[in-house]
């Protein structure tokens, strides 16, 4: 038997201080839901779709209703979940209509031989699987839609400053404007039976090409689980972290010499020095330890096991 454990993350970006306690009651949040599926004897994979689930049903964060939106003014999500016990996966992309996509992740998972569906036919599939379809009107959040405006007033294209805002390292670009971003979400999970679990869920970056998949959903980039070596999740800028198949990188540097307390920052700074990348991930294994790291200004983070539950919006505080 194993002591269950959750880890959870609200993204890794220049979180502003009038928004950190919403960031941090979020993770809380997410933490607890999935915490509750644990203590009741649930799956690693269960907790972190509930974990993912809450943290996709809340404003805050770009998941779910009020998530970015892409060039032509639709929010249009991504997401990936994945059993370290069997290393079953089920991701969707770009899709426009779902509340949930994780939980239309997880539908694939169980139900589909294969393991990643895009736009209406991952649509389709969900539905087909009894999750309801909703308008994409329903995603919408007015505060983006002014976000919006104000990137395409200024030409803004996604690029990497939206995910640095703040860092002193990065060279001041005029041509770059610093928004004010929010960032995937995603969550790690250990169950009573030593099995690990990992999923991540986004609305990618501001103003993105439509059809644009970042790190997220993709398997190894943005999420991945394996019980030899651990489960990640990563959280910004995704083009360099595909690259670098980088939550695959990350877990498979866990063993029992190197803790993911270790691997995490170690990750970060590779991330870094190979493609100026930046971001967040949240790594835990099947031990029990957990590993966090970022190089962005903030990450909103939370864990809970038995005895404990811990949150912050920078870690180490
Ligand atoms: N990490 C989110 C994205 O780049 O889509």
């Amino acid at each position: 038997m194993s002591e269950p454990i959750i880890l959870v993350h609200g993204g890794a970006w220049a979180i502003p201080d009038d928004a950190c306690q919403a960031h941090q009651q979020g993770v809380e949040m997410a933490a607890d839901a999935g915490w509750h599926a644990l203590a009741k004897g649930a799956s690693s994979l269960q907790a972190v779709e509930e974990a993912v689930a809450v943290l996709e049903d809340n404003d805050t964060f770009d998941s779910g209703r009020g998530a970015f939106l892409n060039r032509d003014g639709r929010v249009q999500l991504d997401a990936l979940i994945m059993d370290g016990a069997t290393l079953k996966a089920g991701g969707v992309g770009c899709v426009e209509r779902l509340r949930n996509p994780v939980r239309a992740a997880r539908v694939v998972l169980e139900k589909s031989p294969h393991i990643y569906f895009v736009a209406e036919g991952a649509e389709r599939f969900a539905s087909e699987h009894g999750i309801p379809l909703i308008d994409n009107s329903e995603l919408v959040l007015p505060r983006e839609v002014e976000r919006w405006k104000n990137a395409a007033e200024q030409r803004y294209l996604s690029v990497p400053a939206e995910f640095a805002g703040g860092l002193a390292e990065l060279e001041a670009d005029d041509q770059s404007p610093q928004f004010d971003s929010h960032d995937t979400v995603g969550a790690v999970a250990l169950d009573a039976k030593g099995n690990i679990a990992a999923a991540t869920s986004t609305g990618g970056t501001l103003n993105k090409a439509p059809g644009r998949v970042g790190d997220s959903s993709l398997i190894g980039c943005g999420c991945y689980a394996d019980n030899e070596s651990a489960a990640a999740s990563t959280t910004g800028w995704g083009e360099p972290m595909m690259k670098l198949v980088f939550a695959k990188w990350a877990a498979d540097r866990v063993s029992p010499d190197m803790p993911p307390e270790l691997v995490a920052p170690a990750s970060i700074e590779y991330l870094h020095r190979r493609l100026n990348g930046h971001g967040g991930i949240i790594l835990l294994d099947r031990r029990g330890r957990i590993g966090m790291a970022h190089n962005t200004p903030r990450m909103a983070w939370a864990w809970r096991n038995n005895a404990q539950h811990k949150s912050g919006v920078r870690y180490p505080g």
